[in-house]
Order: structure tokens, then sequence, then C-alpha cells
């Protein structure tokens, strides 16, 4: 992998098992794909960014792939953030795409919502959805990837027949609610686990990784098979968030390069 991140031109295309191009010419050029060894996505979570300040808080992580929105209604979870027109907001403040995560009863309701309020990634959970294919098919139909989350205790196996109808699957490595919880460890085989079903059917899905991902826990999440992280207090709790996302995001490279799910590529 080269040790220096090329500038990028009308942002990254996905190749299978992660593998990553990248369009190298500026403007309207042509420019060259590069290969950029395996992916690894950076999602600051600005749960813990100051809300009273959300475009300057995005601004400070310029860089990251996505941001990432956590809306809490204070019934699917004991806690409340915020709704669509904060994401409308938002939408218009940032060039940076944004990945909301709606921890909210009813998502076959709302998360079309989302959508139009401009979200590039819309993850629902499995556990508030009553019709998670109808949701995942409308989610893509309307524009935005489809992503399906699942809490510690929700397994992956019921839904191994789903993975083609998503973009992105959700595994949630904390009790979902809260940032600054620690990361638990016993979600590991779980993400080896859809790791496997993902290779096994072929799938182009991400897998994302959301509570206590932290310099002291990425690479365990990488190996293990996740290649999109959601960082909170490791990012906003830093003094260059910035900065917080490259170190993340060259942990987690490195660490996919040494994992045996991504040597076969
Ligand atoms: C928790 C949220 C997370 C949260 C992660 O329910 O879904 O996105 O912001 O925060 P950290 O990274 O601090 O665990
Ligand atoms: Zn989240």
């Amino acid at each position: 992998m080269p040790s220096d991140r090329p500038e990028w031109h009308g942002g990254p295309s996905y190749g299978v098992r992660g593998t990553i191009q990248v369009r190298t010419g500026a403007g309207n050029e042509p420019g060259t794909w590069q290969s950029w060894g395996m992916a690894a996505q950076i999602n600051p979570s600005i749960l813990s960014a100051d809300f009273a300040r959300l475009a300057e808080e995005a601004k400070a992580v310029e860089g990251a792939d996505w941001l990432h929105v956590d809306v809490m209604d204070n019934h699917f979870v004991p806690n409340l953030t915020l709704g669509v027109p904060v994401v409308e907001s938002l939408a218009r403040a940032t060039d940076t795409p944004l990945d909301c995560h709606l921890m909210i009863e009813d998502a076959d309701r709302w998360a079309p919502q989302y959508v139009e309020a401009g979200a590039g990634s819309v993850t629902f959970h499995v556990e508030a959805a009553a019709a998670p294919v109808r949701l995942a098919r409308e989610i893509r139909a309307k524009g935005a990837r489809a992503s399906m989350a699942l809490k510690p205790a929700t397994p992956i196996e019921p839904y191994e027949d789903l993975l083609p109808e998503l973009d992105m699957l959700l595994i949630m490595t904390v009790e979902p609610g809260f940032g600054g919880q620690a990361f638990l460890d016993i979600m590991l085989p779980k993400i080896r686990r859809t790791r496997e079903l993902i290779s096994k059917h072929g799938l182009e899905l991400w897998l994302q990784v959301d509570g206590g991902v932290s310099a002291s826990t990425i690479e365990r999440c990488a190996e293990a098979g996740a290649d999109v992280f959601v960082a909170g207090s490791a990012v906003y709790g830093a003094a260059d968030p910035a900065q917080a996302v490259r170190a993340l995001r060259t942990q987690a490279e490195e660490a996919t390069a040494r994992a045996s799910w991504a040597c076969d590529h």
C-alpha cells in the first residue's frame, strides 16, 4: 500500500472485498484510477460534538469519509438528540456526506424522510423496522445507501438472506444510546461471522462498527472484518479531530492489510 494517501477527485470507488480505487485526475480530466489497498472509512459521530456549533464541528473533520449523525427518539433508546430539520441544515452546511444512524421506533415511517433531508446513507435498526426489505428498497429508490443495524443481542444469522438488499450492515459494539461507552469485545465473533457471510455471497456490503471505537480497539475491529468505523469521543475528544481521523484510518488500514479476511483479494 502507498504510504501517502493520494489526492482524490470525485470520491472513491469500491471494488470487491473492500478494495478501493481512487481517481487522481483533477477537474474534468480523465485522470487515472489508482489502487489504494483496502478501504477503511472513518465516520466521526457528531454525538460527541458541540451541538451549538454543528457546522464548525463538521468542518473540523473535513477529510472524514462520512459524518455520522445519531438520531435518537427517547423511545428506542433512552436518549434524545435531533431530527429531520437539523439533518436538512447540516446537509447544506457541509460537503461531507451524512451517514444517518436512526435509533428510533417506527423506522419504516421515518427513514425515507432522512433521505429527503439529504442523508447519503440511512441506517435503520432491524429491531425497529416492521418490513426491513421494503424499507431498504425504499431508501435505495430514493437515492441513498440503505443500511441496517443490529443491537448487541441481535444475531446476524436470521438476516443472511437480506444482505443483498443492503449497502451496509452496522454492528453495534455498545448498547445504543450514548457516546463514550466501553467497547464490547464480545461483539468480535459477530463481526467475523458477518464478514464470512459477505465473502460467501460475494457481496459489496460495507461492514460498520459503532461504539467504543478508538485507537485501542479499532485494530481488533478491522482484523475481525469491519471496514467502516464510527468514532465519536475518540475524534471529538482529541485535540486535533482531523488528525485523529487520519490516525484511526491508518491504524485500520494497516490492521486490515494484516487480516486474513482481506488477504485473498
Ligand atoms: C451510540 C451512537 C454512537 C456514538 C459512539 O449509540 O450510535 O454513534 O456516538 O460514540 P463513541 O465513539 O464515543 O462510543
Ligand atoms: Zn451511531
